[in-house]
């Protein structure tokens, strides 16, 4: 089966059978969208109203913003996947707690290992956490924060496979402090470097762009 379809079957496995609240509140499921064979994948933390309403990850502000950050690395959809760590949305936005990490990651690790992909950009403290926890929620209270772990780079392995990964700034922190907007974009460019990409502007005038 190829990788859309295992994701497509995987989707309808939570659908069916995820026991969780947040489901029964929520409009949509929001699953991942993107390039199912790509080599890199970006986790948020949680759908809010606007990916809620479209079932799709990042439509809403801050997704505009992960968007601008992207192309200016010369990425689009097509080279990337973007997901969840909670694949429905917490009334209000509020935080995930313990039980919905628990009971929605085992799938998060699913869809990763269909994707294998040799970088995860990890957007924010709970996908950082879970991922650098070594994949456990139980793990997750060990592991710095964003403030100190964004722009740096770590190796993890998942089912035998090597993946690079690099913890960002939530696009959303960046909205309700624009001061992160330097880090963020530094941030992209740490990927940037790593990815052998080269950013559309020299990095100062991507830079420049941006602050
Ligand atoms: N914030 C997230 O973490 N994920 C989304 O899909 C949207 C906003």
């Amino acid at each position: 089966m190829s990788n859309i379809e295992l994701l497509d079957s995987l989707k309808q496995q939570i659908i069916d059978e995820l026991n969780c609240p947040l489901k029964d509140a929520a409009t949509n499921i929001v699953f991942g969208k993107g390039n199912p064979d790509a080599d890199i994948v970006f986790i948020g933390e949680a759908p809010g109203e606007q990916e809620d309403l479209q079932g799709i990850p990042f439509v809403g502000r801050a997704g505009k913003e992960l968007d601008k950050l992207l192309n200016q690395i010369g990425l689009t959809l097509d080279d990337v996947y973007i997901c969840n760590i909670l694949k429905y949305r917490p009334p209000k936005n509020r935080d995930p707690s313990v039980d919905e990490i628990k009971s929605h990651t085992p799938y998060l690790i699913d869809q990763l290992k269909i994707i294998k992909p040799k970088i995860i950009a990890t957007l924010g403290n709970y996908s950082t956490k879970f991922v650098l926890g070594g994949f456990s929620p139980d793990n997750m209270k060990t592991v710095n924060g964003i403030s100190v772990l964004h722009g740096t780079k770590h190796d993890v392995s998942l089912d035998g496979i090597s993946i690079t990964v690099v913890p960002i700034y939530h696009p959303a922190a960046m909205l309700y402090n624009p001061r992160l907007r330097e880090s963020f974009t530094q941030d992209f460019l740490v990927m940037a470097n790593i990815l052998g990409l080269t950013p559309k502007n020299s990095p100062q005038n991507a830079l420049s762009n941006f602050m």
